[in-house]
């Protein structure tokens, strides 16, 4: 039996859309994941009440929980932490609910986009530091020669879209190459709120870019709430299901491959 995981990202809690929500605990309740991987913007303004929220939905889901931090996740309110412990909110709600993941089909691995400020406006869009794409890396070279799936998980998507001539993730061209160069099989995100999953290439080093939209009201582009499932067998096998649930309507959620 293949490793099933749920893939949701951009859930907003504060705008969250209840009904989406809803619909992906029936699912999980119903199929039993293996897992279920958040990429990030778990909440919408870092709140302790949004985090509350938060911790309560996915320690309802009773399935293991991947956690990965967004823009929106850290103090907007008080910039004294968000400059000194931008991700003590963050921490303590992965601490409570969140943990890593691996089976004998996949391995997840993160990948840290997320910086608290940066020399450009809009500080929302991605950095990969140094340091970020480095213990990445340490860890797929501690994974060489592994049979099984490699799947790195990030926030922001490490490319623009294929026909935009500006990538806004700082350093996300060569965080693409060097992470397909060390054996990641795809890299899933979210942040854009669009779903896609597309076959992307830089500087001769290929890797599949799979991203998933918002279980939040923050709608982008007209693409409606969703999620996805990613089934894994080993040597990179991955197949994906988007599933879209009408925004405020509670749904039995289509399945659409992408
Ligand atoms: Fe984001």
């Amino acid at each position: 039996m293949p490793t099933r995981l749920f893939h949701i990202s951009d859930v907003h809690f504060g705008v969250e859309d209840r009904a989406a929500l809803d619909a992906v605990a029936r699912a999980v309740a119903d199929e039993r994941p293996d897992a279920l991987v958040c990429t990030g913007d778990l909440t919408q303004r870092a709140k302790h009440s949004e985090y509350a929220a938060a911790q309560a939905w996915f320690a309802s889901l009773g399935v293991p929980v991947v956690l990965e931090p967004g823009n929106h996740d850290m103090p907007y309110y008080n910039p004294w932490e968000r400059f000194t412990d931008p991700f003590r909110r963050y921490e303590r709600l992965k601490a409570a609910v969140g943990g890593g993941f691996c089976s004998s089909d996949v391995v997840l691995v993160p990948l840290r986009t997320t910086v608290s400020a940066q020399t450009r406006f809009p500080w929302s869009d991605g950095v990969v530091r140094p340091a970020a794409l480095q213990a990445t890396l340490d860890a797929l070279a501690a994974l060489k020669g592994d049979p099984r799936t490699i799947i790195v998980i990030a926030h922001h998507p490490l490319l623009g879209p294929q026909e935009a001539r500006k990538n806004p993730t700082i350093g996300g061209d060569e965080a693409f190459a060097r992470i397909a160069a060390a054996g990641a099989d795809a890299v899933i995100s979210g942040h854009v709120h669009v779903p896609f999953d597309e076959q992307r290439e830089v500087d001769g080093r290929s890797m599949r870019m799979i991203g998933t939209g918002t279980l939040s009201t923050r709608l982008r582009h007209g693409a409606p709430p969703s999620w996805r499932v990613i089934t894994c067998a080993p040597g990179g096998v991955i197949e994906t299901r988007l599933r879209i649930a009408a925004a405020t309507t509670v749904t039995q959620p289509d399945e659409a491959a992408l």
